[in-house]
């Protein structure tokens, strides 16, 4: 890691912490206002390292990568804030947070839509076996157009999208489908109002239902303990053998080992996957399935929309170290008190 302090004379300039890689524009930004800790070099800290620079900082920018607790924040006496470069946060463990009094803030809308361009495009990849296709004919296996012996897909148009989880993203990927002419079903901790369902053409159905009757299943749901899982064997035994499921909302949602087995025994169609049970490792069974989209965590990954992401969490570190309320604060109470 490097810092920007003037070596000759102290710097009076708060410090801060960036704790991954981010754009040379929004470091340069950074380094006029802060005496910046930066690890350009993107290897993820150890939490030993992330304990240690969080003592000697007034606030962060953080990731996923990062997982912020008490042991974490245990020695950090001058914390005020940790901006997550993220709309999901399960990588904080919020109430060691406010019981440190340190500000918690994340990264939404500015990566709603690319994201959920990213859901609809996945789904749409792994309904019409765009990848396996693009395997068969890198591997010359295309001899000649066939009307049974081509890789045949499942409809997007005018089926059923089954979405678990219907925040902003969510209500994104409804919209599109919307376009293609689909049925759209949810099901979600909360009722959405009468006005975002009617905006969506969304129906509120059970999880069961939901199982039982969607075409393709969209995952968007937060992770939380309670969500661990939330797709098993159980849940898969529900779905129609022609169902997709895609998941672009976190590891741990789905029993990814439970999933390569349906997926070998042809309990469903096919999955779409961009988070992974302790990403960046992807189960092994998982990598043998032919029935299977496999993306690194991308569904953010624009330049526009990082660079976004990145101004935000900025505009929330700043905020906080100024003694303003910031943007997107998860944790309103460290503020008020
Ligand atoms: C998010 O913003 O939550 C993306 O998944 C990146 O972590």
């Amino acid at each position: 890691m490097t810092t920007q302090a003037n070596p000759t004379f102290p710097s009076t300039k708060p410090k801060i912490l960036v704790a991954r890689a981010i754009f040379p524009e929004a470091l340069a930004k950074l380094e006029e206002s802060f005496e910046v800790c930066s690890n350009q070099s993107d290897k993820i800290l150890t939490p030993e390292e992330l304990q240690k620079a969080l003592s000697e900082v007034e606030g962060a920018l953080v990731a996923g990568s990062e997982r912020i607790d008490a042991s974490a924040l245990s020695q950090a006496t001058n914390l005020k804030v940790i901006a997550n470069i993220s709309v999901g946060y399960n990588n904080f463990d919020v109430p060691a947070m406010t019981a440190a009094g340190v500000m918690a803030t994340n990264t939404p809308d500015v990566l709603t839509d690319t994201t959920a361009d990213f859901g609809f495009a996945l789904l749409m990849a792994t309904a019409r076996r765009i990848t396996e296709s693009e395997h068969w004919v890198r591997g010359g296996k295309w001899d000649q157009w066939s009307i049974v012996n081509n890789p045949l897909g499942m409809d997007l148009h005018h089926s059923t999208v089954g979405i678990i989880g219907m925040g902003r993203i969510g209500q994104g990927i409804a919209k599109r489908g919307l376009g293609f002419g689909m049925k759209v079903i949810y099901h979600n901790r909360s009722h959405l109002s009468d006005a975002d369902e009617q905006a969506c053409g969304a129906t509120y159905v059970s999880k069961e239902e939901l199982l039982r009757t969607a075409d393709h299943v969209v995952l968007v749901l937060p992770y939380t303990t309670q969500n661990h899982h939330t797709i098993g064997a159980p849940e898969i035994a529900l779905m129609k053998p022609t169902a997709t499921l895609i998941n672009i909302a976190r590891g741990g949602i789905v029993d990814d080992g439970a999933l390569a087995q349906a997926l070998q025994e042809g309990k469903i169609f096919a999955a779409g996957l961009d988070v992974f049970e302790g990403e960046p490792q992807v189960h092994p069974e998982l990598l043998k399935c032919r029935n299977i989209v496999l993306a690194p965590h991308i569904a953010s990954a624009t330049e526009k929309t990082r660079r976004a992401m990145v101004d935000l969490a900025i505009e929330n570190l700043c905020a906080a170290l100024a003694g303003k309320r910031p943007p997107s604060l998860i944790n309103a109470e460290v503020f008020s008190t």
